[in-house]
């Protein structure tokens, strides 16, 4: 019975005084579980779930349990650094997961630089998120690759010579991706007969689609995110302009079919994983994701997967949880073999990887062909 006090009372003293259990160690995570793009911060929350619970069941890290302390960004990029700046400060994180929006990885990637604390998006691809400093990292393929492949994807495969282009001017994912892709195909000896653009949130684009339309354009390249893809598909076709639509990682949502339905049929678009791959780290992992989730995962729930992993694996090699020794081990990273494929971290902390291309067919979303980096 005395023990027993003693013990309750120790136990008492250290939940205020405490702050940090020792026998658990924290790291961060920030996403967009609700908002104009949830299914992205919600795919990859079920990513990192399960990098997670497979972690903790084999031990943990440096004879640690693993905590996760995740913040919803609100899809919202000033949301995204406060939410980064609570987990550094008050919860004092070793490292940190996110965002999938560039955005928003670029609006609190500065706060983790400064902190010293080691962060990794799963799928933030334009160029710019790596280059605010050393400690930020990513476990996808960058934009130059990701727009460049569509457009010679469009010129050679596609045979198109004339293509227009609508883009979110406020999304630094879709700006880049929209000079990316220009850049190649006008390059290769293609023409880009119309660029209009649109702002993320819009829901009326029959004035860009008819100025693209009087230009007589084979294909429209629509760089943005499935919130506006689907409503873009569904006016284009109401206004009767009936050729492809192409885009890239943005589209990539159980919504992009729900909302544009017969309208984005014949549509392609650049991805990091198809599930149709049968390679069997790709099977299994959709096997044991469809038996917690009930559903296919998408490539940002791939990522989040993959993300958490390399992190982990960064940690356990590093032998240590402080930030530099975390990043140093992050950076060293090489043929890490992650579902989307095996991840090596280049001189500027980006993963080379092969880039997927599917094809939208009778409501499903289908393997088109695969692309190795250059
Ligand atoms: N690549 C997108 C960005 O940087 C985010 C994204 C990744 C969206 C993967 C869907 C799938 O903003």
């Amino acid at each position: 019975m005395k023990n027993l006090l003693r013990f309750s009372l120790a136990a008492l003293l250290c939940l205020s005084a405490c702050k940090k259990n020792d026998n658990t160690l924290v790291l961060g995570e920030f996403a967009s579980l609700t908002g104009t793009t949830a299914t992205f911060g919600q795919s990859m929350n079920d990513g990192v779930q399960l990098a997670l619970e497979d972690l903790n069941k084999n031990g943990g890290l440096l004879g640690k349990k693993v905590e996760i302390v995740v913040e919803d960004d609100q899809s919202k990029p000033d949301e995204a650094k406060t939410a980064v700046l609570k987990l550094i400060k008050q919860n004092e994180i070793k490292a940190l997961i996110g965002e999938v929006a560039s955005s928003r990885s670029l609006a609190a990637a500065p706060e983790a630089q400064k902190n010293k604390i080691p962060m990794i998006s799963p799928a933030s691809t334009n160029p710019k998120v790596t280059q605010v400093g050393d400690y930020i990292f990513r476990a996808c393929f960058v934009d130059t690759f990701q727009g460049s492949s569509m457009a010679r994807f469009a010129y050679n495969d596609l045979n198109l010579r004339k293509v227009a282009i609508l883009y979110d001017i406020k999304n630094d994912y879709s700006v880049g991706l929209m000079e990316f892709f220009e850049k190649t195909f006008k390059e290769l000896g293609g023409e880009i007969v119309e660029k209009q653009s649109y702002s993320e949130g819009d829901i009326e684009f029959r004035a860009q689609l008819t100025a693209i339309k009087s230009q007589d354009p084979q294909a429209i390249y629509v760089p943005g995110y499935y919130t506006e893809v689907g409503l873009i598909a569904r006016q284009a076709r109401d206004l009767g302009i009936n050729i492809p639509l192409m885009g890239g990682d943005g589209w990539d949502s159980v919504k992009t079919v729900e909302i544009g339905g017969p309208a984005v049929e014949g549509s392609y678009y650049s991805n990091h994983y198809s599930a149709e791959d049968p390679s069997p780290v790709i099977q299994d992992f959709i096997k044991k994701y469809q038996a917690k989730f009930g559903k296919v995962p998408d490539a940002m729930a791939v990522l989040g997967y993959d993300a958490a992993n390399i992190l982990f694996d960064a940690i356990k090699r590093a032998g240590s949880s402080e930030g530099p020794k975390i990043r140093d081990a992050m950076a060293a990273t090489a043929n890490f073999q992650g579902v989307s494929g095996s991840i090596t971290m280049d001189p500027q902390r980006d993963a080379k990887k092969k880039i997927v291309i599917l094809k939208i067919e009778g409501g499903k979303v289908k393997f088109h062909k695969a692309l190795d980096p250059s």
